[in-house]
């Protein structure tokens, strides 16, 4: 709940004010944390962040974004070998072991998801509901369509924007109960904040970011960042 300020009788706290953050260097070098450094994703980022950057233009740059980032977060997938036949001679070729799961956190998430299939079109969509309240940047599960039987070498929890890591941790906390072997969050921007409390609460899984913030201003919105990433890509303003 928002507090009221009643000793000085002023304005509502507002949920981020005053609470101390660390700064991009703290967080750097966090284990299990990779940041892009990549050309294109740098030069993608840039217009995604443009405010000029129109709906129909945003939603196809968070897809190809998806899609690099799909890349860089399938680097370490495990191989198996099969046996096929090409026109000339049969050989043994490997391909990817167990299933692949993409979780989209709704509504955000979905444009990144849609850029996981462009890179591996068999992937299993698990989707998932969380609303950040925003007065007290709490996330609330409103949807779950989590499979109950599940076989997957990996699931990737994907979110544009990691903020307080509210919603990340919450989304993880719920991936957890499935005993899949291995799961990653993959997100396209992350306030330093977020990523210390997803990597202290979540040390034993994979963190992907295209790039890496300065600060969250008082209401909990990264900055520079690129304002809300699902009105943006869904033209709700
Ligand atoms: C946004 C974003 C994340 C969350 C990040 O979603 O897509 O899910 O906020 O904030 P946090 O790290 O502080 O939890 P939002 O709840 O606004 O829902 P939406 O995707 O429907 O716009
Ligand atoms: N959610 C968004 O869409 N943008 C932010 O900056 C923070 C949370």
């Amino acid at each position: 709940m928002v507090e009221a300020n009643i000793q000085s009788g002023g304005p509502p706290k507002l949920p981020m004010q005053g609470v101390p953050q660390p700064g991009r260097e703290e967080v750097l070098h966090l284990p299990r944390v990779h940041i892009s450094t990549h050309p294109v994703m740098r030069h993608k980022m840039t217009a995604l962040r443009d405010k000029n950057t129109q709906p129909p233009e945003f939603y196809r740059l968070v897809k190809e974004i998806g899609a690099l980032l799909a890349y860089e977060a399938t680097l370490t997938l495990t191989l198996e070998k099969t046996s096929i036949e090409t026109p000339m001679k049969p050989m043994v070729g490997e391909r990817l072991a167990g299933g692949i799961g993409v979780t989209p956190i709704l509504r955000a998430g979905l444009g990144l998801a849609e850029g996981f299939r462009e890179v591996i079109p068999d992937v299993q969509v698990w989707h998932l509901g969380l609303r950040r309240d925003e007065h007290t940047l709490e996330a609330m599960e409103y949807y779950n369509q989590l499979p109950h039987k599940v076989e997957l070498q990996v699931c990737y929890a994907v979110d544009p924007m990691l903020a307080t890591g509210g919603s990340a941790i919450d989304a993880i906390n719920v991936l957890k109960k499935r005993n899949i072997p291995r799961l990653s969050y993959v997100c396209i921007i992350a306030a330093p904040y977020g990523l210390l409390k997803l990597s202290q609460t979540h040390p034993d899984i994979d963190i992907y970011v295209a790039a890496l913030d300065e600060s969250l201003n008082d209401v909990g919105y990264i900055l520079p960042g690129l304002g809300d990433a699902g009105d943006r890509q869904f033209g709700t303003f």
